[in-house]
């Protein structure tokens, strides 16, 4: 009897030790991770100035951690998200990467679950009340969470050299009749009037989505996300007549450059205005500008009141090689001290309503302002609003209307994708 209880305590005792020792291998995963690869499409200027910031926090966090910095160059992600599609594909996700929130998130990752849900790091960090709810909305599906969001641009901004306006008496055109006549203006004196970085084709919608709301006004505009009926209205053609109108002033390089060769036009003074998201504010002061110093801005003619808005958040991939340390990285995401050390670079606001505005320079000021009391319309061309099929549909659609400026056939094209995209 004695000898049996022996021989059972002594596997006991062996099956505890290894059970403790399984458990203490779970315990230590958390800290197992010696990688963190995250996937944007940031490569230039305030952007990578912005990534920066919030590396450096996250190695003082985590010293034994090597963050990989997966980078596609093209804005809007137009090579980034193909790459990542395949890379995904393959069964190679990066830990975390960079989406747009909105549709984009939702239609292309989420309900193909891709990503994991991370209502968790909401909830343990208590940020449900620092974040606007509309967005938490649009990262959402079927009540959980799934990316977090780090920051909020606006799409539509008139960017300006302010020497070309103070020497030419000029002040910035609040219509788009008086952005032409500015622009006779300014051609009579040689001057070229709007830079324009065209080659990646995500422009011409980023142009169009602005030309969009100026004509329709925030409540078509944003109907045209969901009703057929918008697509055959006549404002459309008038919007597409108002883009061939603009064509004229612009550099005649445009298809050769993109818009960081677009903004450098504005810097150099080789152009008067540009029609840009505010990331071309980080590029300004990346090249020692200062804001309403040598450039100054407007919401795009006929859109003041209005606030074009997209989100850039991250995501982890379900089967993250190193998932806890991209975890981690969302929460530094999602954090005061991550958003207040890469918005002011980027330029962008805070996703969150609680950080310190004092960080924040003259015209992100002026955005916190707008983005609390304009009406918010979601960026078609940045992924907020369409699914990124319709998207590709209508950069397309674009592409061909820039080559033979054809009103009546973009027309029909954009009434027909929107047909097939509507469900
Ligand atoms: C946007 C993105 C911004 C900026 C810009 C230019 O789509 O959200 O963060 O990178 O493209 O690439």
């Amino acid at each position: 009897m004695l000898r049996f209880n022996r021989k059972i305590f002594i596997h006991l005792f062996f099956f505890l030790v290894i059970l403790s020792i399984i458990c203490m291998g779970c315990k230590n995963k958390e800290n197992t991770d010696k990688k963190l690869e995250i996937f944007t499409w940031w490569t230039t200027g305030g952007e990578v100035d912005g990534l920066n910031e919030m590396y450096k926090i996250y190695k003082r966090r985590y010293p034994d951690i090597e963050i990989v910095n997966a980078v596609v160059a093209g804005g809007a992600g137009i090579n980034a998200k193909a790459v990542l599609k395949t890379r995904m594909q393959e069964g190679d996700p990066p830990d975390s990467f960079q989406v747009h929130a909105g549709r984009g998130l939702i239609e292309s990752w989420v309900v193909l679950d891709k990503i994991e849900p991370i209502t968790f790091i909401f909830k343990e960090n208590n940020n449900f009340e620092a974040y606007p709810k509309g967005l938490i909305d649009i990262i959402s599906y079927k009540g959980e969470i799934f990316s977090v969001p780090v920051n909020i641009h606006r799409s539509n901004v008139l960017w300006y050299n302010k020497k070309i306006f103070n020497e030419n008496g000029l002040t910035p055109p609040q219509t788009i009749e008086e952005l032409f006549k500015l622009s006779e203006t300014l051609k009579a004196k040689g001057i070229t009037p709007i830079a324009l970085g065209d080659k990646e084709i995500w422009v011409a919608v980023h142009i169009l989505e602005n030309i969009l709301l100026g004509i329709m006004g925030e409540d078509n505009y944003k109907g045209l996300w969901n009703t057929k009926k918008l697509w055959k209205n006549p404002d459309i053609e008038k919007v597409l007549i108002n883009y061939v109108r603009m064509m004229k002033f612009v550099n005649k390089d445009h298809s050769a450059l993109d818009w960081q060769g677009a903004s450098q036009y504005i810097i150099d003074g080789k152009c008067a205005m540009m029609v840009m998201g505010d990331w071309a504010e980080g590029y300004f002061k990346s090249k020692g500008l200062t804001p309403n110093k040598e450039f100054g801005w407007k919401p795009f003619p006929d859109t003041s009141g209005a606030f074009l808005m997209l989100s850039d958040s991250f995501c982890v991939p379900k089967n993250a090689k190193n998932r806890n340390a991209a975890i981690n990285w969302l929460a530094l995401c999602a954090s005061k001290e991550g958003q207040d050390a890469f918005n002011p670079q980027k330029g962008s606001i805070p996703a969150r309503v609680d950080t310190n505005e004092n960080l924040y320079d003259e015209y992100l000021a002026s955005a916190m302002r707008d983005f609390k009391k304009d009406i918010i319309v979601p960026s078609v061309a940045h992924g907020a609003t369409a699914s990124e099929v319709w998207l590709k549909e209508i950069e397309s659609a674009m592409a061909s209307f820039l080559s033979d400026l054809n009103i009546e056939k973009a027309f029909n094209k954009l009434s027909e994708i929107a047909e097939k995209n509507i469900k």
